[in-house]
């Protein structure tokens, strides 16, 4: 099946085309198209995520991103236009009533492109920024409608899991699937949460942060050291260049939770002795910045690699994934090796390009579903209903 995927949950506009064949015990994926369209410099100069900016954003470029995806793949068959479309410019004008502009370029871009061969169109319903969700939500139905495509209604968090699925993708015809039950760590900019993967599409919280996601205390370290947002990539080339002189740290940073009984974690704790280091030092110079960076990267790489060992020896994990923005991190890539030169437990980690927020991993997850989930599989009427849902958990559905 060829599934069209829409991501628009937080400052990343991305459109994706997926073919995916076999099924869900046998997955074979290919790309067909993937584009992503970053805001960071947008919101850069607030020193994070504006969500009506987001939103701004999302609806400007959305149409313009579809056409592009379209564009590079053979997905069109059948040759009908506007007039033949299942839906009316008042219809539209009545589902983009937030987001100025947005129907009457829906209706062009409607009215000129032939209906595509695809078989659904997936898209990410949360959790994440309300009035951005909308923006795909309210385009994935007026596409489920116009064309008289099913819509697979995708939580943002099965979509980073879903992208080391995307492993097993073209040319790798031998790389394996993960065993079952696994272990998923999932690192990003709002969650931190440890996963059971019973089956695919059935999932069990096994703990997460009580305060600071880790991709949140990377941004608010980075700030603290006056690197530009999002914080994790420049702060973790500092590390490295600290690494690289390797020189003795004179920092070191406390491990919090780390050896707590339950699989939760907090890293507000890390970010504020952070805090406190650099208000004692005064002024601090460029070789402290990295020796910090690198101590903050090493106290975060000591307690994942923990509590990952922990969860995989409670849960029976038989593979371990991890995922999110957090894990196109370096060094934490080669300390999650070492977790599993150590546990025996096969690692899927997603090219770095696929853990930072895209749509191929929400076209992916779309496959689960409809392997999986067939509630969260709507047609045209059910779409209808579907709603942004900004905090939702994995597991739970509509
Ligand atoms: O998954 P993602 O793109 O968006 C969310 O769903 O949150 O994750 C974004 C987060 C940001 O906090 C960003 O600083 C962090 O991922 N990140 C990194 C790296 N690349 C992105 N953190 C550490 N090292 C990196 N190389
Ligand atoms: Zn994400």
């Amino acid at each position: 099946m060829k599934i069209l995927a829409i991501e628009t949950s937080c400052d990343e506009t991305a459109v994706s085309i997926l073919k995916a064949e076999g099924d869900i015990s046998d997955p074979r994926f290919s790309s067909l198209a993937d584009v992503t369209l970053s805001q960071t410099e947008i919101h850069s100069q607030y020193g994070g995520v504006f969500p009506s900016l987001a939103k701004r954003e999302h609806a400007k470029n959305i149409v313009p991103l579809l056409e592009k995806t379209l564009k590079e793949v053979e997905v069109t068959s059948q040759d009908k236009t506007g007039s033949q479309l299942n839906i009316s410019k008042n219809e539209l004008t009545e589902l983009f009533t937030h987001e100025d502009g947005l129907a009457e370029n829906i209706y062009n871009f409607l009215k000129k492109t032939p209906i595509p061969e695809i078989d659904a169109i997936a898209v990410t319903y949360g959790p994440g920024l309300e009035p951005a969700l909308w923006v795909g939500i309210n385009t994935a139905k007026a596409l489920s409608k116009a064309w008289n495509k099913p819509v697979l209604a995708v939580n943002h968090l099965e979509g980073h899991i879903a992208s080391t699925l995307f492993n097993k993708a073209q040319n790798k015809e031998n790389s394996p699937l993960p065993e079952l039950p696994a272990l998923a760590l999932i690192i990003s900019g709002g969650h931190t949460e440890l996963i059971n993967i019973k089956k695919w599409g059935e999932y069990q919280f096994l703990g997460g942060t009580v305060d600071d996601a880790v991709g949140e205390a990377f941004d608010k370290v980075a700030r603290m050291l006056d690197l530009p947002y999002p914080g994790g990539p420049p702060l973790s080339k500092l590390a490295a260049k600290s690494r690289k002189d390797n020189k003795e740290n004179p920092f070191v940073f406390p491990r919090p939770m780390k050896h707590s009984d339950d699989l939760n974690f907090s890293f507000s704790g890390l970010k504020t002795a952070v805090l406190y280091k650099i208000k004692e030092k005064g002024n601090i110079t460029e070789e402290e910045k990295a020796f910090i960076a690198r101590a903050f990267e090493d106290a975060v790489a000591d307690v994942l690699g923990s509590k990952m060992k922990k969860a995989i020896e409670a849960s029976n994990s038989r593979s371990v994934l991890v995922c999110g923005g957090v894990s196109a991190n370096k060094y934490l890539r080669e300390s999650f090796k070492e977790v599993e030169q150590e546990t025996g437990k096969k690692l899927f980690i997603p090219d770095a390009y696929l853990s930072t927020d895209n749509a191929c991993m929400i076209a992916v997850a779309g496959f689960v579903v409809q392997q999986t989930r067939k509630e969260d599989v709507l047609d045209v009427k059910e779409a209808k209903h579907l709603k942004a849902k900004g905090v939702i958990k994995l597991g739970d559905h509509n």
